[in-house]
């Protein structure tokens, strides 16, 4: 046993070197940012705004001179941000001109289970999938990407994903939208290129080493662009910060330590700005921050260690201990005066369980399991009455992992029995579950009803999901529950 410990550690210590990202100081920031277009949609007799959305491939060219096979929605990387308001009715239409089969989910969006684009909404390559919604949810910054169980991973690395932007008039008003201006996204991702330019998908080692940590790279891309920097034109600027990668958790902060407010998080808005100089997010998880700027600063955005002691082996192999630089931004000369932040934001309630909430807890066990199960799509898990709020407690004896639900919005209640810090007091639908650690959450569940297309549950790291750390839930009408749980043969 300590001869095998030694070689595992010893391996993982490999690991963890060949995938560092080790480039502050050694980034030229000769890049402008890009950011993605805002993808126009087409109104309907009926009012209904409909987006084109084609997955394809393509060429991109990350590093000098390198051209790297890539793929995208309506380009050749990523694809383009779909600004949604609350109350629109929307439909997409998805086409897959990729070689591959795949799916395109909502992350973050309540919508029918049978809109959701999870593993059972397949798309053929040649084919198109058409979902239609009603948008009803709070001011958030959500995303799209594939969900193909067992190729999420590689749909994702290879560049399909994109931002979505909601917004709810109510609350939305005062904070920076100015969009590309001083309202940008920043879609962050690492990723490995081999000597030929290509995207390395075994950069991890060997296949277990992978299966444990995943795809990971020591290059970092911002929407797309390597070695980016970004002009600031207004004294007050909101950062949409996606982290899209793989496995890496990122600690987002500036190299001059200057504070930021916090003003959202995964699913909502803050109900007032928090003020940090450092936001830790692991693979899924959003933050809108607001950055103040003086005229001539020039700051890097970067991903510090983070400060907390006892961040773990595991832990640290996810890339949670690197310090690297990710964007540079410059002010002008002369800025744009902005607006003062309002000082109260979002005016959704808290998400609060009644006292006779149900619970359940679920055990992530090594890196493919969840209650001693892998994922079966032909098994339902969970049932949940359609409008509940019940509390969920994350349990994770195992290495790294973070905990994502389709269709809910979460607030965590304690991290090991302690109050979580004021940045995962928010509105959330992904949560960083360290190892070692139990996470409870109280989960608001939607109210679209569907006895048989379920809704998904997973870890985020994208390789876990795909190994089987997943599980399915059906939202079904009040007083259901219990039967259709019984008619499936579970106790839940
Ligand atoms: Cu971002 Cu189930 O996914
Ligand atoms: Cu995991």
């Amino acid at each position: 046993v300590a001869v095998l410990a030694l070689v595992l550690t010893g391996t993982g210590i490999w690991v963890y070197s060949a995938l560092r990202v080790t480039n502050v100081g050694e980034l030229s920031f000769t890049n402008e940012l890009h950011v993605p277009p805002e993808l126009e949609p087409v109104i309907d007799e009926d009012g209904r705004k409909r987006f084109d959305l084609t997955m394809q491939e393509g060429t991109s060219e990350f590093l000098p001179g390198q051209e790297t096979a890539t793929w995208g929605v309506n380009g050749a990387y990523l694809g383009p941000t779909m600004r949604l308001e609350r109350g629109d009715d929307v439909a997409m239409n998805v086409t897959n001109d990729l070689p591959e089969t795949s799916t395109l989910h909502w992350h973050g969006m309540r919508v029918p289970a049978a809109m959701d684009g999870g593993p059972h909404q397949q798309i053929e390559p040649g084919q198109a999938w058409s979902p239609e919604w009603t948008v009803d949810q709070p001011a958030a910054s959500l995303w799209y990407h594939p969900h193909l169980h067992g190729a999420t991973a590689e749909h994702v690395y290879r560049g399909v994903a994109g931002m979505i932007i909601v917004e709810d008039d109510d609350v939305t008003e005062g904070l920076p939208n100015d969009y590309g201006v001083d309202d940008l996204p920043l879609l962050v991702q690492d990723r490995s290129f081999r000597s030929d330019g290509e995207l390395d998908l075994n950069a991890t080692g060997p296949l277990w080493m992978q299966a444990t940590y995943g795809l990971m790279g020591d290059q970092i891309l911002v929407n797309g662009t390597h070695d980016p920097y970004f002009e600031v034109e207004s004294e007050r600027v909101r950062l949409r910060v996606l982290n899209g990668s793989n496995t890496r958790s990122m600690n987002f902060g500036f190299d001059d330590d200057r504070a930021f407010q916090l003003v959202g998080t995964d699913t909502g808005l803050l109900p007032a700005p928090v003020e940090l100089d450092r936001i830790r997010l692991s693979p899924g998880e959003r933050a809108e921050i607001v950055v103040d700027f003086d005229p001539g600063d020039d700051v890097v955005l970067r991903s510090y260690a983070p400060k907390q002691a006892g961040s773990f082996a595991e832990d640290r192999l996810a890339g949670a201990d690197d310090e690297f630089d990710i964007l540079r931004l410059t002010a002008a000369g002369e800025l744009t005066p902005g607006e003062p932040i309002p000082a109260e934001l979002a005016t959704t309630p808290e998400i609060t369980p009644p006292e006779d909430a149900t619970e359940r807890v679920f055990t992530l066990g090594g890196t493919a399991h969840i209650n001693g199960a892998s994922m079966d799509m032909s098994r339902i898990d969970e049932v949940v009455p359609a409008g509940a709020t019940e509390i969920w407690t994350i349990e994770n004896p195992s290495v790294v992992h973070n905990f994502h639900i389709h269709d809910v919005a979460f607030r965590v209640l304690d991290i090991d029995g302690v109050e979580p810090p004021p940045e995962l007091t928010g509105r959330k639908d992904t949560v960083y579950v360290a190892p070692n650690t139990s996470v409870r959450i109280a989960v608001e569940f939607g109210e679209h009803v569907d006895p048989e297309a379920p809704y998904m549950y997973h870890c985020h790291l994208l390789e876990h999901e795909d190994q089987g750390m997943m599980g399915q839930f059906l939202v079904v009408e009040p007083g259901t529950e219990d039967e259709v749980a019984r008619d499936l043969g579970i106790d839940g």
